[in-house]
């Protein structure tokens, strides 16, 4: 236990190579993926409640170890923590072996700082059929607790690549055939535009910036477009998760079923 709880510090995760996955819908996630587990601490009030998860854990050749409440709780970063918690060797997937398998839908974060935020990013991601989400070097740590727990579970479907160099990044993107669109409030292209007019069929890689700081602009310079999703009202700009799952629904939704187009016969609005 001590040594798993090492894990909920970037230095300690560093160190030992592995992270902690909290609850039984990520573990459920985990064990079904394939993820590597080392073990799995247990109340036994979890053991009772989950008899399917410990049999398939057990299966899988996880050790599920019963635990002391407390010392549960000291592993989980919630504040009720459901009495499961596990650690899983961290997972590093170099860019070239998402290009390798001819990717059609990435998302490439830039300085992403807020865990829960790259959470949702990862769990959208997944949702919209995404490939893979690459992040810069100076990104948040996607093995934080927060995050994990943000992804519940997405983690363990889609490769997440780390300690990217953005414009090494970006030119090997291209070079693999894949258009890089920055997402910005201020591009010239409209996202609506970009889905009716079929840019958004070809492979795309999503480039989005940061929460405070939005994209650099010489990064930004270096993408084939740069997009904008409409604002109509008066924000500012779109929180950098609901702005990704903007932009890669919009690509998936012109990937999987061709350019948006009105109807027939509604091309003229009723007068
Ligand atoms: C919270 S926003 C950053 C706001 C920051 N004040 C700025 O100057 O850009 C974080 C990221 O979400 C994306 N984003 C937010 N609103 C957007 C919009 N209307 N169109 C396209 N991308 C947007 C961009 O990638 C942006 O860098």
């Amino acid at each position: 236990v001590r040594d798993a709880a090492s894990l909920a510090t970037r230095p300690g995760r560093r160190r030992a190579g592995r992270f902690l996955v909290e609850g039984p819908q990520a573990l459920r996630e985990a064990v079904t993926a394939g993820a590597a587990l080392r073990e799995v601490f247990a109340t036994v009030d979890a053991l009772t409640q989950h008899p399917d998860l410990v049999a398939a854990l057990r299966a899988s050749g996880v050790p599920v170890l019963p635990a002391e409440p407390a010392a549960v709780a000291a592993l989980a970063g919630t504040v009720s923590p459901q009495g499961l918690v596990g650690t899983c060797d961290d997972v590093d997937v170099p860019l070239d072996v998402v290009l390798d398998a001819a990717p059609r839908l990435l998302v490439l974060l830039a300085e992403v700082r807020d865990p829960g935020n790259l959470g949702t990013v990862i769990r959208t991601a997944d949702a919209a059929g995404a490939d893979a989400v690459l992040l810069s070097a100076e990104s948040v740590d996607p093995m934080t607790g927060k995050c994990v727990r943000a992804t519940t579970g997405s983690l363990f479907h889609l490769p997440v690549v780390r300690g990217l160099g953005l414009v090494d990044a970006v030119t090997r993107l291209q070079a693999a055939g894949l258009q890089v669109l920055a997402a910005d409030a201020g591009g010239s292209l409209d996202l609506d535009d970009a889905a009716a007019d079929g840019t958004l069929a070809r492979p795309t890689a999503w480039l989005l910036g940061n929460e405070a700081h939005g994209l650099d602009p010489a990064v930004a310079a270096l993408a084939d477009r740069i997009v904008r999703v409409p604002i109509h009202g008066r924000a500012e700009s779109l929180n950098l998760a609901v702005a990704a799952a903007l932009c890669c629904y919009a690509s998936a939704r012109v990937q999987r079923r061709g350019p948006d187009r009105l109807p027939t016969g509604a091309e003229q609005p009723p007068t």
